[in-house]
């Protein structure tokens, strides 16, 4: 078909898809017009979603909910990305939707993350197989396997990219290398060689075709993004198959791709595919990496324009170190015994909101708190605005990891703090991503100072991400070497 008539379908579908949609929705609006959360569908076709995208690409995307919460309340109705939506920014409404996962409620992605990620990724999965591969998944990340297995690995792994640090330093992409290093090894325990160095470039590929109209007609990026994924999907199955080879011969490892070939079967039964496993863990590449080094790159924003919280932070890991020596690794009781750190970890989590929110479907009508929210709309709870609201937190947009020292951070219920979601689909990398930040504050603050090179600039769409990578200017210290100061 040629391009034109391919354009002139595309157009045809999408404006009958819209005018069907809206329709739909103004009869809703209509006949439950009392029973409907309060709010305004926006332009024709494209609804509030302008707004949204130009207030989540500055530093300051609070308006966009405050506003509408200030008009509307807690719950409003909106339209974005092509669908009328209904907002939370109520904790109880944001948990009654986390815990109703796959009853009331279906995790929803757009059609260019589900045709990248693959149908037998976890977070596309639905049902008994989601629920057994979830906890197959936590079983890889639990405290049990971080202390006796992945700390070291995660100590080391950490110190090996520190150590190539030398003046001017681009921290986003250091904490990239890292996060991506330690869940291949965690993955299917290969260590960082340039293999690894190919497999992740061809995985930002794939991570920016996220965001894009998934039609490679119209986006390059998307086009690329394909051919990504499929590079990275062939050198995955390529170590599938080895694996299995050498499995015949008896040998076995200590890592997530040994534990699905354990598994107890996928969608036919009778073990897992190889389709299967790739999936599943580009899936698990994807949801580990990027987050863990923005929350990495963003504490030490964070503690970098808080200059009290980093020499508090510092005491605490100067003295865990001296302790030490210089060169041992850090073992499980030192973890532990880092509460400052913790409570930056928790502040971090929550005045970054790596993950703003979570978007679902409603499987059927759904009251709640006096509203129906109709079947088939798109409900995003987010998590951003209660975090970052007054009524929950004191001096909410301010970063104090103070705060969490006394009353758990928070004002009021256990639902407000929900960084990692809730429900079946809680991220089962939590603890995970705790240990990796806090092992990398650790040598980051006994080893360096810095200053930023430049100013840069955080925004959050289409994801959450320092402009310009975050460049800073690293100073080597030693605490056993004063000439080094
Ligand atoms: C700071 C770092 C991280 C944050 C903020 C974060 C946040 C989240 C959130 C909010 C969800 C829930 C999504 C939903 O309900 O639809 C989630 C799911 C998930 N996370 Fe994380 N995550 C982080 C790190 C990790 C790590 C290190 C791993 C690696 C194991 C991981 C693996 C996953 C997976 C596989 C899911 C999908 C679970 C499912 O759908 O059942 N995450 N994450």
């Amino acid at each position: 078909m040629d391009m034109s008539i391919n354009l002139f379908l595309y157009l045809f579908l999408s404006v009958f898809t819209f005018l069907l949609l809206r329709a739909t929705a103004a009869a809703h609006l209509r006949r439950r017009k009392n029973r409907l959360p309060p709010g305004t569908l926006g332009l024709p076709f494209i609804g509030e979603t302008l707004q949204l995208i130009s207030a989540y690409k500055t530093e300051n995307p609070e308006p966009f909910i405050d506003d509408r919460v200030s008009k509307y309340g807690n719950i409003f109705t909106t339209h974005v990305f092509g669908e009328p939506t209904v907002f939370s920014a109520d904790p109880e409404t944001n948990r009654f939707i986390l815990q109703n996962e796959g009853r009331l409620f279906e995790s929803s992605y757009p059609g260019s993350i589900q045709n990248l990620l693959g149908r037998h990724s976890l977070l596309l999965m639905r049902g008994t197989l989601h629920k057994r591969m979830h906890s197959l998944t936590m079983s890889f990340a639990n405290s049990s396997i971080l202390k006796d297995h992945l700390l070291a690995d995660i100590d080391r792994l950490v110190r090996l990219n520190l150590d190539s640090w030398t003046g001017r330093v681009f921290l986003m992409e250091e904490a990239k290398k890292i996060t991506f290093n330690l869940t291949v090894k965690q993955l299917m325990s290969f260590d960082p060689c340039e293999w690894t160095e190919n497999l992740m470039k061809e995985y930002m590929l794939v991570i920016e075709g996220f965001f894009t109209i998934p039609l490679p007609v119209f986006s390059s990026t998307y086009r690329k993004a394909i051919q990504a994924r499929r590079k990275v999907a062939e050198a995955l199955g390529l170590v599938v198959r080895e694996r299995r080879k050498e499995r015949e011969g008896g040998e076995r490892k200590n890592d997530m791709l040994e534990a699905l070939f354990e598994g107890d079967g996928g969608v036919g039964g009778g073990g897992f595919s190889d389709e299967e496993i790739v999936d599943f863990m580009l899936a698990l590449l994807v949801a580990g990496y990027d987050t863990t080094s923005t929350i990495m790159t963003l504490a030490v924003k964070f503690l970098t324009e808080t200059p009290h919280a980093l020499s508090h932070l510092k005491e605490e890991h100067v003295e865990i170190r001296l302790r030490k020596g210089e060169v041992e690794s850090l073992r499980w009781e030192d973890y532990k015994s880092m509460p400052f750190t913790q409570c930056v970890v928790n502040e971090t989590l929550r005045i970054a909101n790596i993950i703003s929110g979570v978007f679902r479907r409603a499987m059927t009508d759904i009251n709640i708190k006096g509203y129906t929210i109709p079947k088939g709309w798109k409900v995003f709870a987010s998590f951003r605005a209660v975090h970052l609201d007054h009524e929950h937190f004191k001096d909410a947009r301010s970063f104090d990891p103070w705060r969490w020292q006394s009353n758990a951070g928070s004002a009021s219920s256990p639902n407000v703090f929900t960084p990692f979601g809730g429900g079946p689909r809680h991220c089962p990398g939590y603890e995970l991503a705790r240990v990796e930040l806090s092992v990398f504050l650790h040598h980051l603050v006994t080893r360096f100072s810095w200053v930023p090179a430049e100013p840069d600039k955080l925004v959050f769409f289409p994801t959450t991400r320092m402009l310009k990578r975050y460049p800073i200017i690293i100073q080597r210290r030693s605490l056993f070497d004063p000439c080094k100061e």
